[in-house]
């Protein structure tokens, strides 16, 4: 199983998850906002080690065609991407040409070497700004920002791919916001510089190393003010994954799921729910809306269960809880940590 960008947050969960069922992995990253100490944390975790890791940026075909030469890959979880919304408004062609592109020289690579099975990372961000109630598959698509485009443009490119080639199977998971940690405590969020994301922002006020959060945008046409969306644990994110796995033989073609917990939450709910959990309190202030974000994305997961009799064993409270105790036990992330005796890399 080739696992691209294996060292980020989702990545480096299913990894473990991977070698936890008996997966040969290998993983290629650019470490982009990853870190390579992540693997000797994987490695404990699982008590397996990663079969090769490789540092490479996808564009780099010649690189990633080596990878597809030296080992035998009979499918790819493809998680590598940037994630910022924010981030892709200020550098929109990073964006496309990273997400984008990063998929196209991952596909005609794949395609080089017979390798016809893929689970694309895509997200409920595609949706945009729907309104309120549960988005199915079937809800039309409005990407809100440039991040959201680039996987709705993956998404298109997967499909085309799909039907032109009846060899491909390709499962696309629209998974809403993934947070939380490993329960272990040893692999959790840990992005570069500062949070852009709402959980791991929310753990390094509470443990201190930030002032206070800031909420963008009290004025949203929902409850309580603040924008509300569907926070799936990272672990029911993985195991989705690897339930994928089992169901890339169903037969050829392109089919989407989302991946949520089908439960809206607004920030002022994380807020509360993690001081709660974690008994600790959560300084902020209301400031205003951040551009490129809409007010209320919210899964109707279901036809994941219909189709493969999944859904997430999870709930908030278990996001925070285990998002603190990453924080907790890695007051600083992953800076400093050593490889680990049991790494062999
Ligand atoms: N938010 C704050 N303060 C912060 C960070 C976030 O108020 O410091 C708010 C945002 O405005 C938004 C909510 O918290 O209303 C969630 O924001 P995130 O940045 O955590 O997540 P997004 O909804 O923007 O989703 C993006 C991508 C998803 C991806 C998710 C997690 O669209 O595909 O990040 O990486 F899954």
């Amino acid at each position: 199983m080739l696992v691209t960008g294996g060292a980020g947050f989702i990545g480096s969960h299913a990894c473990v998850e991977l070698l936890d069922h008996g997966y040969e992995v290998i993983v290629v990253d650019d470490y982009a906002n990853s870190t390579p100490h992540v693997f000797a944390r994987v490695e404990r975790i699982a008590g397996r080690f990663v079969g090769a890791v490789y540092e490479l940026d996808l564009r780099d075909r010649r690189a990633l065609s080596a990878v597809f030469d030296r080992h035998s890959v009979d499918a790819v979880m493809h998680f590598a991407a940037l994630k910022s919304v924010s981030g892709s408004l200020e550098a929109p062609v990073e964006y496309y040409d990273t997400n984008v592109g990063g998929t196209t020289a991952l596909l005609r690579t794949m395609h080089e070497h017979g390798v016809h099975r893929l689970v694309f990372s895509s997200s409920g961000a595609v949706y945009g700004d729907a309104g309120p109630g549960l988005l199915d598959e079937s809800a039309p698509v409005r990407p809100a920002n440039p991040y959201a485009a680039s996987k709705w443009l993956c998404e298109q490119i997967l499909a085309d791919v799909c039907r032109r080639r009846p060899e491909y199977t390709v499962l696309c998971m629209r998974y809403f916001n993934p947070a939380g940690a490993h329960p272990s405590g040893l692999l959790g969020e840990d992005p570069h510089g500062v949070p852009g994301n709402l959980v791991p922002y929310v753990a390094q006020v509470a443990v201190g190393r930030r002032e206070r959060l800031h909420i963008f945008g009290g004025d949203y046409p929902t409850p309580d003010g603040t924008a509300i969306r569907d926070y799936i644990h990272v672990m029911d994110t993985v195991e989705a994954h690897r339930v994928a796995l089992d169901h890339l033989s169903d037969g050829p073609g392109m089919r989407v799921f989302n991946i949520g917990l089908g439960q809206g939450s607004s920030v002022l709910d994380v807020v509360a729910v993690f001081s709660e959990t974690c008994g600790v309190q959560v300084p902020y202030d209301i400031v205003p809306r951040r551009p490129g974000d809409v007010a209320h994305v919210v899964a109707d997961a279901s036809a994941v269960t219909l189709a493969w009799g999944w859904r997430p064993a999870r709930n908030l409270a278990d996001i925070c809880r285990d998002a603190w105790r990453f924080q907790q036990l890695n007051p600083r992330g992953y800076a400093g940590a050593g490889r680990g005796p049991d790494s062999k890399r």
